[in-house]
């Protein structure tokens, strides 16, 4: 069936996992919510979509996330306390957003893993195809963003679900999901094998998928007869693989850079890389 629909106006942020590998940071704030420089990552992935054309954020937050509703909302004392400073341009970005964007919020009970969260976030999106921005992926491109090349591929090819994916080192192949396929386009692949987090000698390739896809509704009903994969979470990989097999799946190797803001490692390169840019 061809799907007419092929505006994408829906971001989907999965927000509500408890970011260990950040503790005790992320005891009490979201890990969304930590700055590389002065920004939080969450606004750094809702600027992308905008960016992309989108103008609805449907956020999937959790229990200790409620600085996420926050930061997306009007802030009376303190804009009026420097209103009229010098501090007040530091306001502009988040206050632009907060007033010509829609944002909203629905929260997962209990963290069953991405496919879930993505799950828990039909109510927001409905059914037409959607964009997903994992925030501690922070992405960066001189020319258009990452999520604005796929939201263009995606008019090409408006019944197939695109992933973002990246070239990787084989040893890391067991920290993302892994895809194979064939080259139909420059960058482009028709997927037909996706894993979850393959260790190096089961990897199909080293073809990572990253934190950025768009999605065809279809993949609601194909999570919710999905079964718990790797470490028990329900993977929206192994979903994936299902619309994989029907030939539904484009893996998009994207311009750009990447900073994995999940892992200390790439916070850090992050931050640096930002720093220097702004200098
Ligand atoms: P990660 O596995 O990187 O996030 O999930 P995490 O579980 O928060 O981090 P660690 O590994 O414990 O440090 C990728 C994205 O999916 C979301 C996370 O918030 C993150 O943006 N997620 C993950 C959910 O929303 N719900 C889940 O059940 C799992």
């Amino acid at each position: 069936m061809s799907n007419n629909n092929i505006k994408i106006n829906k971001c989907l942020f999965p927000a509500a996992g408890y970011g260990t590998r950040f503790l005790p940071a992320t005891k009490a704030i979201p890990k969304e919510m930590l700055p590389v420089l002065t920004k939080p990552l969450l606004q750094y992935g809702v600027e992308e979509a905008i960016e992309a054309g989108m103008d609805t954020m449907a956020i999937v937050t959790g229990r200790g996330k409620r600085a996420i509703e926050d930061h997306f909302d009007r802030s009376y004392e303190l804009e009026h306390q420097i209103d009229g400073t010098s501090k007040e341009n530091l306001m502009h970005e988040i206050r632009n957003i907060v007033d010509n964007y829609t944002f909203s919020y629905t929260r997962q009970v209990e963290m069953k893993g991405l496919g879930h969260a993505i799950l828990t976030g039909q109510t927001l999106i409905g059914n037409e195809p959607f964009a997903v921005i994992l925030a501690d992926d922070l992405c960066d491109n001189e020319g258009e963003s990452v999520l604005s090349q796929m939201t263009k591929l995606y008019e090409k090819y408006p019944d197939s679900c695109i992933v973002a994916i990246e070239e990787i080192p084989r040893e890391h192949t067991n920290k993302y999901g892994v895809i194979s396929g064939i080259e139909i386009e420059d960058n482009l692949f028709k997927v037909d094998n996706m894993i979850e987090k393959p260790e190096p000698q089961d990897a199909p390739s080293n073809l990572a998928i990253i934190g950025r896809y768009i999605l065809i509704p279809e993949i609601f009903d194909v999570i919710k007869t999905t079964k718990p994969g790797k470490g028990g979470e329900i993977q929206i990989t192994d979903a994936l693989l299902t619309l994989a097999k029907q030939g539904k799946v484009l893996a998009y190797k994207f311009s750009g850079k990447r900073f994995d803001c999940g892992s200390v490692d790439g916070f850090v390169e992050a931050t640096n890389y930002f720093y220097n840019k702004q200098k």
